[in-house]
């Protein structure tokens, strides 16, 4: 086990906060701006989910996401978040082969990526990986209800737990997954009775999505909650706010300014000193001249240069205009 950063906050504080009855808020993101934001609205654990497949990297589902590209998005956002407890989300592939390989993939997250802890989703086999996985030192968090990376098998993106054997299975799924050591359980597409229940039979806090308000925490995916996806989104979604209709508009008025010509003013444009910019003009009015005096200046440089030491790097480049 390796000591958390400074200002991190503890994992065993979300059980604690659990216990105080205080509610847990968990956000996806995919990047450090994201993360940031993240981090200075109190939010207490960034995932990120493998749902980057669909709402940054442009795949249809999760399924295609692969570890390379989890772990570059998960060091984006652990470079970013200080207190927050980052998750990283085991692509599909990532552990379902064996123990060994789910290790593995988890000890990647932890060392390459510098995530906090992993998710995986799943009971039944998933439970020798968490337990495996725990015991490498690494903490897991379950997933059960929805399990998007087994839409296929689940018969597609629907509520699970919805008769009462169902129900009774999920329950008994988390059960298994505190068991096996997950530290929280995620309860995704689940009718809320049942959440509940299963909130007061684990010790460890649940966090729902789609999962009523009697969890001990709640998690949204970032771009649905800023209104940055388009077209449909699940019943569980409330978006605070609409930007992917103000990013359109600002692109909209940037292109139409541009090619009005409107676009840059002169507070967007820098000048240069009078007597400069008089010398520049009248040396591209007659262009002779100005080639004779840049001889000149070149031979007395060269001169000058000669009784120098030679410079022993390249002066650094600057990557930006000043102002
Ligand atoms: O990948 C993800 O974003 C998730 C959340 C929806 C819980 O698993």
């Amino acid at each position: 086990m390796s000591t958390p950063p400074q200002g991190k906050l503890a994992l065993p504080k979300l059980a604690e906060m659990k216990r105080r009855g205080e509610k847990i808020v968990m956000v996806t993101a995919y990047d450090a701006p994201g993360a940031r934001f993240a981090e200075d609205a109190g939010i207490d654990i960034i995932l990120v989910g493998d749902t980057a497949a669909m709402v940054v990297l442009g795949y249809d589902g999760t399924v295609p996401v692969t570890m390379d590209e989890m772990l570059f998005l998960t060091r984006t956002v652990v470079r970013a978040a200080r207190r927050p407890i980052v998750i990283g989300d085991m692509p599909f592939g990532s552990y379902q082969v064996s123990d060994e390989a789910a290790v593995e993939n988890a000890i990647r997250f932890f060392k390459e990526a510098g995530a906090d802890a992993v998710k995986l989703e799943g009971a039944g086999p998933s439970l020798s990986r968490v337990r495996a996985i725990v015991g490498a030192g690494i903490p897991v968090m379950g997933h059960v209800g929805l399990t998007p990376q087994s839409a296929t098998m689940l018969g597609g993106f629907k509520t699970q737990g919805k008769t009462a054997e169902a129900a009774r299975r999920l329950v008994e799924d988390a059960v298994a997954l505190e068991e096996a050591g997950c530290f929280a359980v995620v309860l995704e597409a689940v009718p809320a009775p049942v959440a509940a229940e299963v909130t007061r039979r684990l010790t460890v806090p649940t966090i729902g999505i789609g999962a009523g308000p009697e969890c001990d925490g709640q998690v949204l995916v970032y771009h649905d909650l800023l209104g940055l996806t388009e077209g449909h989104l699940p019943r569980f979604v409330k978006r605070y706010a609409s930007l992917s209709r103000e990013i359109r508009d600002a692109l909209e008025s940037y292109a139409d300014e541009v090619r009005s010509g409107t676009f840059p003013e002169e507070q967007h444009t820098y000048e240069m000193p009078p007597a400069e910019l008089e010398e520049f003009e009248s040396s591209t009015r007659s262009p002779s001249k100005s080639r004779a005096r840049d001889q000149a200046a070149k031979s007395s440089s060269t001169e000058a240069n000669a009784q120098l030491p030679a410079p022993r790097s390249e002066p650094p480049v600057r990557k930006t205009a000043s102002p």
